[in-house]
């Protein structure tokens, strides 16, 4: 029965360290039977039967749950605010800490559409991953016109994935595919290559430039088997010893890219919040001048210091 396979996966899960080992049972169990979580729950309350070939595959996503592959890979989706990504081995699993990022690009994007009586804004989500930011930009800001670069060929495989689902979903909603036309352009322009360099052709254009780049420090290896060995390093480690090298790439081409009055945001570590602060306020022009107003550190919605916010001077 289900209960019975909900609690014989909760003990096993929960045994195995796993930190939310109700929810992950359930999405599982989901995922084995091609139906959401409310409806899991209902067949339980129900004390409904599993048929024995779902009973199966649940079984075999557990054993490997226990072996702390992520969720994600499992099911092969990502919750990120409001949209449902495609990932799995290859791309950084995106996090609920970032749809706060996300927020400050999309509450600044949309507030400059709106100054502009409706012209669009133009906004750039550096180190792209999955292309969780830049879709949830694009998705959720009418009007904003979104570049997204990602450097690693899996990864970047991940996002084009992405990108061209939900542009077919915009397509078919705004009904803008006619036979005799060219499809629908995509709703992000996606650029492989490295973020530090890429994107020339915007220059002093982009009202707002987005970035969870790879920041954790070499000394700081994380324990979590589902990080440890399922994230790709090049998604972790931000280089150098205090793992802010890449977020110094990021933040010039930052500097770059953003018109005068434009807004960097950039996720980092918590115990990175002073020199975060101190990376941005360093940042040069050509000719020796400060390119950032005063930096300031937001937190999470746990209180924790997770982002550096600035405008470009
Ligand atoms: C922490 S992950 C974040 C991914 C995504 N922004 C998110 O929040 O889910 C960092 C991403 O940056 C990519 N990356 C690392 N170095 C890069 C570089 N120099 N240029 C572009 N992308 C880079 C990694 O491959 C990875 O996808």
């Amino acid at each position: 029965m289900s209960t019975q396979l909900l609690k014989w996966a909760y003990e096993e899960l929960a045994d195995a360290g796993v930190a939310s080992p109700q929810a992950d049972a359930e999405a599982l169990l989901a995922h084995a039977l091609a139906v959401d979580r409310a409806e899991v729950r209902r067949l339980a309350v129900l004390g409904r039967e599993v048929p024995d070939d779902a009973a199966h595959a649940f079984a075999g996503l557990v054993a490997r749950r226990v072996a702390r592959e992520p969720l994600q890979h499992l099911t092969g989706v990502a919750a990120f605010r409001h949209l449902e990504l495609a990932v799995g081995p290859g791309v950084f699993v995106p996090r609920p800490e970032t749809e706060e990022v996300a927020q400050v690009a999309i509450d600044e994007a949309a507030k400059v559409i709106a100054d502009r009586e409706g012209a669009g804004a133009v906004v750039v989500d550096l180190c792209t991953g999955s292309g969780a930011i830049a879709l949830a930009v694009a998705t959720e800001v009418p009007g904003a016109r979104v570049h997204a670069v990602e450097l690693d060929k899996d990864a970047h495989a991940w996002a084009e994935r992405n990108v061209d689902a939900l542009s077919a979903a915009a397509g078919v909603e705004a009904g803008a595919t006619p036979e005799d036309q060219d499809p629908p352009e995509r709703i992000v322009r996606l650029v492989k290559g490295d973020a530090r360099t890429a994107l020339y052709g915007i220059d002093g254009m982009a009202d707002v430039v987005v970035s969870n780049p790879p920041y954790v420090p070499p000394d700081a290896v994380p324990v979590d088997p589902e990080v440890a060995e399922h994230d790709p390093a090049v998604a972790l480690y931000g280089l150098g010893p205090d793992g802010l090298e890449v977020p110094r790439g990021i933040t010039s081409a930052a500097a770059r890219l953003l018109r005068p009055g434009g807004l960097y945001v950039m996720e980092h570590a918590e115990v990175q919040a002073e020199a975060a602060r101190a990376m941005v306020a360093a940042a040069r022009d050509d000719d020796g001048r400060p390119v950032f107003g005063e930096p300031e550190t937001r937190k999470d919605l746990t209180g924790r210091p997770r982002m550096v916010v600035a405008r470009r001077l």
